[in-house]
């Protein structure tokens, strides 16, 4: 049975129907007459749009008039640097490198180390700034390209975004901040005007280049309300495109409940996590195993259930066939979760290996990649 599912910027919690979501929130379904006009432009889908990792959007159909009429789009996502990321942080920025390789798009990358000082309780300003920084190891790490890509600390580059995100503040007003994110009189007013903060990017290259430039963004679900609620009712007052988005579905919790957090180490696999931390928490996942393995052998595993299959689809396993094979069997009761799980554990760790290799290589490589100088 469905439980309850709660969904904020700054809280997710229980199981989402997505579904629901995009009525709740009044997003369009990526159905297979976009899915073609996007391939017609890429050549093959990523397998995460074709599978429905990537579920939703704004405006893509507008977004691809525009391109199509010789109007370039560039991309902007983010980052709220409050730890160490993990697995499920990677998700949207395998699309959006994707996306910036097909159409040799200009990225702008958001580190939200003021909405990670106002928003969480037991974290200093040195401490958000500094992740900001680490964490962009993470996605310099992830193969964007330095020429085209900028990432930037909202503290760091203030005076560039202050300018901007004051003409938003302006337009958008306490009651509609309420009704937008929940806001109460008890939430602090760093939160209240960060919100203006957060659309800066999505017009930023428009101010920059003295012209409007469509923008794309991909992001996780639960961050619409910023670009539902304030940039997309806000730019165009400004004279400037509503951004578009394109939405994915949380990679869940390893352990069953909710999506993967790093508020519980178990649930959550690092980027920085070493082969055998990666072993004992892919072993120690849900699965849709039976309770004994002649139970299993007679009736069969349930993939519709289980964890390890979900991130074999979501993220690792691109091969449909290979995939395919393993539901088969798994449901003959013809392997045990137990092979599953080593497959996924070489899979991550193989990732990770490399990932690894190329964070400590971005160590070099900060200055490259933060050019947005005040
Ligand atoms: N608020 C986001 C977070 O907490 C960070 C962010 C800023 C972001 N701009 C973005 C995320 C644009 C996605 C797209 O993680």
């Amino acid at each position: 049975m469905k439980k309850g599912f709660m969904i904020t910027p700054w809280e997710v919690s229980g199981d989402i129907d997505y579904s629901k979501l995009i009525k709740q929130f009044g997003t369009e379904k990526i159905n297979d007459e976009l899915l073609k006009r996007i391939k017609k432009h890429t050549g093959k889908l990523h397998f995460m749009l074709r599978r429905g990792v990537f579920f939703s959007h704004r405006d893509l159909n507008w977004l691809f008039d525009q391109y199509e009429n010789g109007n370039k789009f560039y991309l902007y996502t983010g980052r709220g640097p409050s730890g160490k990321m993990h697995l499920g942080h990677l998700l949207p920025l395998v699309i959006t490198k994707w996306l910036q390789d097909k159409f040799k798009s200009k990225l702008y990358f958001q580190m939200t180390d003021d909405e990670k000082f106002v928003v969480k309780r037991n974290l200093s300003l040195e401490e958000t700034n500094r992740f900001a920084y680490e964490n962009a190891l993470d996605v310099i790490a992830m193969g964007f390209d330095p020429k085209k890509t900028v990432i930037f600390s909202d503290v760091d580059s203030a005076g560039i975004l202050y300018k901007q995100a004051l003409k938003v503040a302006k337009k958008l007003t306490f009651s509609t901040a309420k009704a937008v994110f929940g806001f109460t009189n008890e939430t602090n007013v760093g939160l209240i005007f960060y919100t203006s903060m957060q659309s800066v990017p999505a017009f930023l290259e428009s101010v920059f280049k003295k012209k409007n430039i469509p923008c794309l963004i991909p992001h996780a679900i639960d961050q619409d309300p910023f670009f539902r609620g304030v940039a997309r009712e806000i730019l165009p007052k400004l004279g400037y495109y509503k951004p578009a988005a394109i939405h994915c579905t949380f990679l869940p919790s390893l352990t069953k409940d909710g999506k993967m957090s790093s508020s519980n180490e178990n649930s959550a696999i690092f980027t920085t996590d070493d082969k055998e931390e990666v072993k004992f928490k892919v072993m120690n996942a849900f699965t849709g195993g039976r309770d004994t393995l002649k139970e299993q052998e007679k009736k069969g595993g349930r993939p519709e259930i289980c964890i390890v299959y979900k991130y074999l689809y979501m993220m690792f396993e691109d091969n449909d066939k290979k995939l395919s094979k393993r539901v088969e069997e798994c449901k003959k009761g013809k392997i045990m979760c137990k092979d599953c799980k080593r497959y996924l554990i070489d899979k991550i760790n193989d990732f990770l290996e490399d990932h690894q290799r190329k964070r400590k290589k971005a160590e070099k490589e900060l200055d490259l990649f933060f050019t947005l100088k005040n």
